[in-house]
Order: C-alpha cells, then structure tokens, then sequence
C-alpha cells in the first residue's frame, strides 16, 4: 500500500539532539536521588523513552501506564481518560517522571499527575517530547520539554495517526 510521505516537521538529527540534551539535565536534577523511576506512557511515548533511557547515566527503573486515548477524528476530546494499564511498581517515596510523547489539551498528563501524586512519591515530574501551542485546556506542569509545535496532527517517533507512522525516525506532519 503505498503512503503519502508526512511533510518533516522536526527532523531525526534535531530529535536526536534534544534528546540528549534533555537526558543531560535530567542527570543533572537526579545526580542525587535514588530511585528514579521513569514511567513511559504507552503507546506513543515508547519511542522517546527507549531512547531518552537509554541516554540517562544516573540509575533508573523503567515502567509503564496505558490510557484510553480520544478518537484521532474528533476535534472536541471531552477530557474523559480512563487507565487501561496500572503500573507493576509501587511509587510511594520514589522519585517519579513521567515521559509523554505529545502534549495537547493537557488532559491526558493533568489525570496523570493527580493520579500518582495520590500515591505519595517522593518526588513527581513530568518530561514531554512535544507540545502544541494554544491548544491547553488545563494548566501542566511541565518540567522538561523537548519542543512547542502549531496545531497540527503530527507523526512519528512513536506518534500515530490510526496507528500508522509510529516507527517513522522524524516527526512530521499529516493532513487527514
Ligand atoms: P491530551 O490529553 O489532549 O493532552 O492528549 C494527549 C494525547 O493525545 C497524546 O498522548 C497522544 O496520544 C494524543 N495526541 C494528541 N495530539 C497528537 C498528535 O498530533 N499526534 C499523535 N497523537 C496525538
Ligand atoms: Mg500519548
């Protein structure tokens, strides 16, 4: 089946680039916490986080979350998110970041954040490789962010659209 090519947005080098930079101030704010633990939510975050991990030097466990995710179609998310996945580890008194791959309405990361910080860790964070400008609905707190984008459907890098694209090296654009 052949595909139309999404218009490059951030290329691979760029990605590759920031996030290096990323893991390095991550090691920086860690240097002295024990257990970190990186919690990766699927499925679009699997992409960064493997590599994100993977450029880190101060010991993390890795785990992960599933949510439902609103229908790629619909322009109107209601902000309704269900977990379909917990975590194995329990975080009481570790030192959580959450790494998610796009950041949009905010909903998705605000459920997130309320969610664990119920489960008293010792520390709460939260990394995103993308955000679209203007489109927050809630206010998150973002502590590490890879890159602010215009509203529009992006690809890539673990980013689907209908669950295609996702293995793509760069993010790019698609117009559905
Ligand atoms: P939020 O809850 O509106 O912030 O949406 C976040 C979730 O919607 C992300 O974790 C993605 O799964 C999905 N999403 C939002 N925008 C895009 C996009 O442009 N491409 C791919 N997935 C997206
Ligand atoms: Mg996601």
């Amino acid at each position: 089946m052949a595909d139309r090519q999404p218009e490059p947005l951030i290329s691979e080098e760029r990605i590759q680039t920031r996030v290096g930079e990323l893991a390095a101030q991550i090691d920086r704010d860690y240097a002295d916490a024990r257990d970190l633990l990186l919690v990766g939510v699927l499925r679009g975050a699997f992409i960064f986080l493997a590599d994100l991990s993977r450029r880190l030097s101060v010991p993390h466990a890795v785990d992960f979350i599933a949510l439902s995710s609103y229908d790629s179609a619909s322009t109107d998310p209601s902000g309704a998110v269900r977990l379909i996945m917990d975590l194995r580890f329990n975080i009481a008194g570790r030192h959580v970041l959450v790494v998610e791959d796009i950041v949009d309405s905010g909903y998705t990361l605000s459920y997130l954040l309320h969610t664990f910080a119920a489960r008293e860790p010792a520390s709460l964070k939260a990394c995103a490789l993308v955000r679209k400008l203007d489109r927050a609905r809630v206010e998150v707190p973002l502590d590490y962010l890879g890159f602010d984008i215009p509203d529009v459907w992006v690809v890539g890098y673990g980013l689907d659209w209908n669950d295609r694209y996702r293995t793509l090296p760069y993010i790019g654009v698609v117009e559905p």
